[in-house]
């Protein structure tokens, strides 16, 4: 249970640290940035898609489940890199990509059976817009993403032991488990029938508006689900399972039985309003088995999610709740989104919450020698370097919590505030965010022992857009 209150802190290896000036990052890029972890204090680090990938989906399309695309490295770059974070007390963790693989994976012309085919399409909507179904040699195979990825058919006794041969491959070298992406969409109706019309019943989580018009119940979430994941779970022992689940929490039961822990959507989508951010914490801890998450690849980061007021007091609220937490690269320096797609499900739509880390104020922030795939966002004020020995800094604060949050107590109190504080006890400890814009009264009494500005605590009023930490009971 090594996870159990760790933080995993995202790299985005396309954009972490490139190490042969082609402007991508990769995999011995990572290991040369290690101390950079260590030296923040995180448990383990989570790598997006290293495999062999044509990249439609930047390796959320994979062509080869047991190797490491060219632009990452070698095997040997990964067995070098989890011999360095072992090293270091840290453990690897991947991610594994069982509903799709990448249309160019061998699989799909040699094993067309392994894939969900149909006459014609039904109205299933893919996540990215528009139907789910494309059509190939007049047939049309199913893609709950883009057409680049097809749906594996999680009923066929042969993708599962592929699968599991490759879950095996990757514990067997050293990674500390997996997250397990898009597990809605694993398992469907096995008769491929329509998605009824919505019922009217909200559905919890934010949803596109050609999906709001559906009920959603055959597309996804099939009630078989659970006997997939018991067979991931088969191959990886009791290596950690962090799922990607989109659903609100009162509905992950059947999926915890086989995983350790799902994402926290419910905060994640949750306005920067204390209420709202009080009642998603209340739903998603009336069980066990989140894992908390604010920002990553697809949703962007905390300074652009929540305004830059607010991102210290996200960032102390997201490192001092129970259980373990993602922390995505970039968001311990503040790094903001940068240019992009208008559209977030374009194919550049993602780009601008993926701009590589910043590690000094030169140009391209250190991140590449070459031309860098993304320009760096204001690297001359945003970087590792600057804010390192500067204790106001946001990795300093950063850093400062995750030091805190070892010695936070069990448990999670949710207290009566005033309107726009959000506040609650772990152990002896008192934390509270004013998710407002004027001063408010906060219910923290004792040692102050960290707080998001200098200041940010007069007595017992917080003042706007910021958060504090007290050693002992308010009273
Ligand atoms: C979720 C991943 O986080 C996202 O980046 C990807 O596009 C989809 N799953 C499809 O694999």
């Amino acid at each position: 249970m090594w996870w159990r209150d760790a933080v995993i802190y995202q790299v985005y290896p396309r954009s972490f640290q490139d190490s042969d000036g082609d402007g991508l990052g990769d995999l011995p890029g990572i290991e040369q940035r290690l101390d950079h972890l260590t030296w923040l204090g995180v448990d383990a680090l989570w790598l997006s898609p290293i495999y062999p990938s044509p990249m439609h989906d930047f390796g959320y399309d994979i062509s080869d489940y047991k190797g490491i695309d060219p632009v990452f490295g070698s095997l040997d770059d990964f067995d070098s890199l989890v011999a360095a974070a072992r090293a270091r007390g840290l453990r690897v963790l991947l991610d594994v990509v069982p509903c799709h693989s990448s249309i160019e994976h061998p699989w799909f012309s040699e094993h067309p059976d392994w894939y969900i085919w149909r006459e014609g399409p039904n109205n299933w909507l893919s996540a990215f817009g528009g139907s789910a179904w494309s059509p190939l040699n007049g047939r049309y195979y199913l893609h709950s993403f883009y057409p680049e990825q097809p749906d594996l058919d999680w009923r066929n006794e042969e993708v599962i032991a592929a699968m599991q041969d490759a879950l095996r491959f990757w514990i067997d070298r050293g990674a500390a488990g997996y997250r397990v992406d898009a597990i809605d969409r694993l398992l469907k109706d096995p008769e491929l029938r329509d998605d009824p019309p919505a019922t009217g019943e909200p559905f919890g989580l934010p949803l596109s508006d050609e999906e709001l018009k559906l009920a959603l119940t055959h597309s996804r979430n099939a009630p078989d689900t659970p006997k997939a994941l018991a067979r991931i779970r088969e191959a990886v022992g009791d290596h950690l399972l962090v799922g990607e689940v989109y659903l609100p929490s009162a509905k992950w039961q059947p999926y915890l039985e086989h995983l350790d822990v799902a994402f926290a959507f419910e905060l994640l989508h949750a306005r920067w309003d204390a209420s709202l951010l009080r009642a998603a914490i209340e739903a998603t801890t009336r069980r066990p088995g989140a894992a908390w998450v604010l920002s990553n690849h697809d949703f962007g980061r905390l300074v652009t999610r929540f305004g830059a007021e607010n991102a210290r007091s996200a960032a102390l609220m997201l490192l001092t709740l129970p259980g373990p937490a993602f922390l995505y690269q970039g968001d311990e320096i503040g790094l903001a989104d940068g240019p992009g797609g208008e559209r977030v499900y374009d194919r550049a739509g993602r780009d601008r919450f993926r701009h590589p880390m910043q590690w000094d104020g030169s140009p391209n922030g250190g991140f590449t020698t070459g031309d860098p795939w993304l320009r760096a966002v204001e690297p001359e004020r945003v970087n590792v370097e600057a804010q390192r020995d500067d204790p106001r800094s946001t990795l300093s604060l950063v850093r400062d919590l995750l030091a805190l949050r070892r010695v936070l107590g069990d448990g999670l109190e949710l207290l009566e505030a005033a309107p726009g504080v959000l506040a609650y006890v772990r152990g002896e400890h008192t934390i509270a965010v004013n998710t407002t814009a004027d001063e408010r009264p906060a219910p923290l009494d004792g040692e102050v022992v960290l707080e998001t500005d200098p200041g940010a605590l007069r007595g017992r009023t917080l003042a706007p857009h910021s958060g504090a930490i007290t050693m002992g009971l308010p009273g």
